[in-house]
């Protein structure tokens, strides 16, 4: 029986714009066959480990990551959770810094060693048709290589 391919798109949003985007990620992630989408607005650590891509969505507030988020990354790097070599990509909304993404990239790929696919995607506050075409090319993107990964492996 072929495996099932899992992308969890992970996200937060205050006022709806990153939410915006990670439906559009959604929706280009579901284009490609054999694999299994989720998304959600919040995980455990195991959740990670199970799939075999991670998008994370983040607007930036202060300069900086959501504190959910935060959590999660400490307790995954608390409790030594391997997620090497799994694909990772990162997008948000954002007014005028657009911190949160690049820096949830750098995260996956330098404390993780995750296969980061950038850089980072980034709509100014409400996305529009552009942004959003975009997001959709992203999921369809991340989705098309866990599938060639795993016919490789
Ligand atoms: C209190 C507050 C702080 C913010 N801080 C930043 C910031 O540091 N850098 C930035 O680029 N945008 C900042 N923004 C703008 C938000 O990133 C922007 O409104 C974004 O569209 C929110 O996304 P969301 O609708 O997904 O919550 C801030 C907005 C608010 C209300």
């Amino acid at each position: 029986m072929p495996k099932l391919l899992k992308l969890l798109i992970l996200y937060y949003s205050q006022t709806g714009n990153t939410q915006k985007m990670a439906r559009a990620v959604e929706e280009g992630a579901t284009l490609v066959a054999g694999v299994n989408v989720e998304v959600k607005y919040f995980a455990r650590p195991q959740e990670l480990v199970e799939a075999d891509a991670v998008i994370l969505g983040m607007p930036t507030y202060h300069h900086d990551i959501g504190i959910d988020m935060k959590r999660l990354l400490e307790e995954v790097a608390v409790k030594g959770i391997n997620l090497k070599g799994k694909i990772g990509a990162t997008f948000g909304s954002y007014g005028w810094s657009g911190e949160a993404p690049r820096m949830l990239l750098e995260i996956m790929e330098n404390k993780f060693e995750m296969e980061t696919i950038g850089p980072p995607l980034l709509a100014k506050y409400n996305p529009d048709e552009k942004n959003l075409e975009e997001c959709r090319k992203l999921g369809k993107t991340v989705a098309e290589r866990i599938v060639r990964a795993n016919l490789n492996s």
